[in-house]
């Protein structure tokens, strides 16, 4: 066999097998999620958990932090007040602050952001905070 001839059949051969992988994959690909009467059930699916019946399930309690206010006259008044929207942690994750700046700030409550409070736990809430978070007063 001549050198010209053996390339052309090699190159023959190339093409050939080329050309299978191609239909190949081509089928292949036709065969993805094809389903049949005849093909039904044969992919596996993944088996259903089995669920004990007696599980015994323990779920901690949710945590709630509960701030700490200094127990005092106006105490319950500060806890139910200045919940309404935020923790009254505020006041505890405050520095110790002057009177002043306590009777501005629930003042501020009120005037910035609309607190309602009736007036007399108001001037409860500014006295108990003076009583116990000045720089004077506050004990922790
Ligand atoms: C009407 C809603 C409301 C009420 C009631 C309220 N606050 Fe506030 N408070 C806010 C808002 C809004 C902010 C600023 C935004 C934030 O930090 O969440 C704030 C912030 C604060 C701050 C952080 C410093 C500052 O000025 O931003 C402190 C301290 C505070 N409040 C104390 C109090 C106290 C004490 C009371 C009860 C007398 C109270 N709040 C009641 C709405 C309220």
């Amino acid at each position: 066999m001549s050198g010209a001839k053996k390339k052309r059949r090699r190159m023959v051969i190339l093409l050939a097998a080329i050309g299978l992988i191609a239909v190949g994959a081509i089928y292949a690909d036709l065969e993805i999620g094809y389903y049949t009467p005849e093909n039904l059930g044969k992919v596996a699916q993944p088996a259903p958990p089995n669920l004990a019946p007696d599980g015994n399930y323990a779920v901690a309690a949710y945590p709630l932090y509960k701030p700490q206010l200094a127990p005092g006259e106006g105490e319950q008044d500060a806890a139910a007040y200045c919940n309404t929207c935020h923790t009254p942690s505020y006041i505890t994750m405050q520095p110790p602050l002057p009177a002043a700046a306590w009777e501005a700030e629930v003042n501020k409550m009120g005037k910035a952001f609309g607190a309602q409070f009736p007036t007399d736990v108001q001037q409860r809430i500014i006295k108990y905070l003076q009583t116990h978070y000045t720089p004077e007063t506050r004990k922790r």
